[in-house]
């Protein structure tokens, strides 16, 4: 293939990538953007490997068979909810990509005509290096607390954040040594290793409420990392689709920052506020306990009702029985409205891809923006495996890790009923003060067949 053709592809491929972003931003059209997203990434691929840059090409069929391979296992095997540990652990692989790729321009270094060039090829190795640093270790941790296997508490060390600036100055000393003494193997060691820890310590500072952020963040900075894996190579392609995934995310990270009431620099800074002590063992007063008989009659008595589904929904997987209370209350009558918090679950949209998997209608589907007000008019709020995103404590304790979250309001509403499995607490291991208000109800449980039984008795 020539290199106009291959350029030709490129355009194409990124031009599909595009297509693919916009597609992915709706999920009317989510589908539509996953195909483009395929299609770009073949086209990227065929045109790379027949391209004139590339050699051993058995080599690169070898490795991508052995990768496409383990990729396809896992992604089959992934359950919804283990989702957003599968992203984290892929971040992590594009930093290391980043980081193999530094080494290798950096050792075989591409023909330069000018110095000027020579030099900016070092700074674009440097950097390239110490992104793809950061977002490995950064993720491997993110991975870590996800999944279990690292507290998702926040680490506290003393210092933590001047550490950091430490880290940040000490880098950019070993990136001008580097570039006046014409490359060093020595600072880019050191500033490998410094990258990997500042990496490590940056995600492990931040508690289990804010890993969303984390996670989006990462996101983004996988992106640059490619990016700038693009510029060593050269490859126009690969800092397009860097960019694009590094602003995405970017946007992401914002958006979620808004969303979670949390400042975009302090994030980026790692650790925002984790000095606040978690305190889960506060005397909160007595709960009341329901019966799936009981929750049927109030339902049957209420005029409207909201659903506000959480993190317990995706493990019972109890949306297809949560659809079938939706149509039978609303065949009877009923307003049923869901009410989805911007974070609820494990992953953005995560409650949103598993109501439209049960075919509930959309237009019930409501953001936490466009339902708080309306839950002071509401009969009945089933609050079905959420627990952070409905937890008063945000808006009433200052001292709280998730103070100033904005929250699901759904105590406003005349009677709360709340479905999960014991007293234990959220993600951000913090007490519900909820589960002990007047107007609300724990029907203990697994969420699926808790709401089965109230199908049944319905
Ligand atoms: P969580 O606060 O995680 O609480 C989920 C609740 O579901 C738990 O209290 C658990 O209580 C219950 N549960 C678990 N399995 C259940 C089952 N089979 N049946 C019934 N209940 C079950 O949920 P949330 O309100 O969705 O909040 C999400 C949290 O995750 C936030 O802190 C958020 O910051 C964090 N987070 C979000 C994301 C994104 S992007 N959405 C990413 C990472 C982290 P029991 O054990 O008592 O049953």
């Amino acid at each position: 293939m020539s290199a106009g053709l291959v350029q030709a592809a490129y355009i194409v491929a990124a031009f599909f990538f595009f297509l693919s972003l916009k597609g992915l931003s709706k999920q009317e059209t989510a589908r539509s953007g996953n195909y483009f997203g395929i299609a770009g990434m073949a086209i990227a691929l065929i045109a790379t490997i027949f391209g004139p840059d590339s050699q051993g090409f058995i080599w690169i069929i070898i490795a991508m068979v052995i990768g496409g391979g383990i990729g396809i296992h896992y992604a089959k095997k992934v359950e919804m909810t283990e989702m957003p540990e599968l992203v984290a652990i892929l971040h992590s692989f594009v930093g290391m990509a980043a980081v193999l790729v530094g080494y290798n321009s950096y050792i075989d270094a591409p023909e330069v005509a000018t110095h000027a060039e020579h030099v900016i090829h070092l700074v674009e190795v440097f950097l390239g290096v110490f992104i793809g640093a950061v977002t490995f270790t950064g993720s491997v941790v993110a991975f870590g607390k996800l999944r279990g296997i690292i507290s998702s508490s926040p680490l506290n060390l003393p210092h933590k954040h001047k550490m950091n600036l430490a880290a940040i100055i000490v880098s950019i000393f070993l990136l001008l040594h580097f570039v006046n003494a014409d490359g060093s193997m020595f600072a880019m060691i050191l500033m490998t290793l410094i990258a990997f820890a500042f990496g490590y310590h940056l995600v492990a500072s931040i508690g289990g409420a804010d890993m969303p952020v984390v996670v989006s963040m990462l996101n983004s900075y996988s992106g640059w990392a490619a990016a700038a894996a693009g510029f060593m190579l050269a490859n126009d392609l690969l800092i397009i689709t860097g960019a694009f995934v590094g602003s995405s995310g970017a946007i992401l990270s914002y958006i979620m920052c808004k969303a979670m009431n949390r400042s975009f620099i302090s994030v980026i800074a790692g650790g925002f506020g984790q000095e606040v002590v978690i305190s889960t063992d506060e005397e909160q007063g007595e709960h009341r306990e329901t019966t799936a008989e009981e929750v049927a009659e109030m339902l049957k008595n209420s005029k409207s009702v909201v659903i506000t589904p959480g993190y317990g929904m995706a493990v019972a997987q109890a949306q297809y029985p949560v659809h079938e209370i939706t149509d039978k209350l609303r065949s009877q009558g009923v307003e049923v409205r869901f009410g989805i918090h911007p974070v609820a679950g494990r992953l953005p949209g995560h409650m949103n891809v598993l109501l439209a998997e049960a075919k509930v209608p959309y237009d019930i589907v409501l953001e936490m923006d466009e339902i708080n007000d309306d839950l002071a008019e509401t009969d009945t709020v089933l609050v079905i495996g959420a627990n952070d995103t409905v937890n008063p404590a945000a808006l009433d304790d200052p001292n709280s890790p998730i103070a100033g979250m904005p929250v699901l309001e759904v105590w406003n509403a005349k009677n709360v009923i709340v479905f999960k499995r014991s007293m234990n607490t959220g993600y951000a291991g913090v007490q519900n003060p909820l589960f002990f208000k007047e107007n609300t109800q724990m029907l203990f449980g697994d969420a699926k067949e808790s709401v089965e039984a109230i199908f049944k008795a319905l």
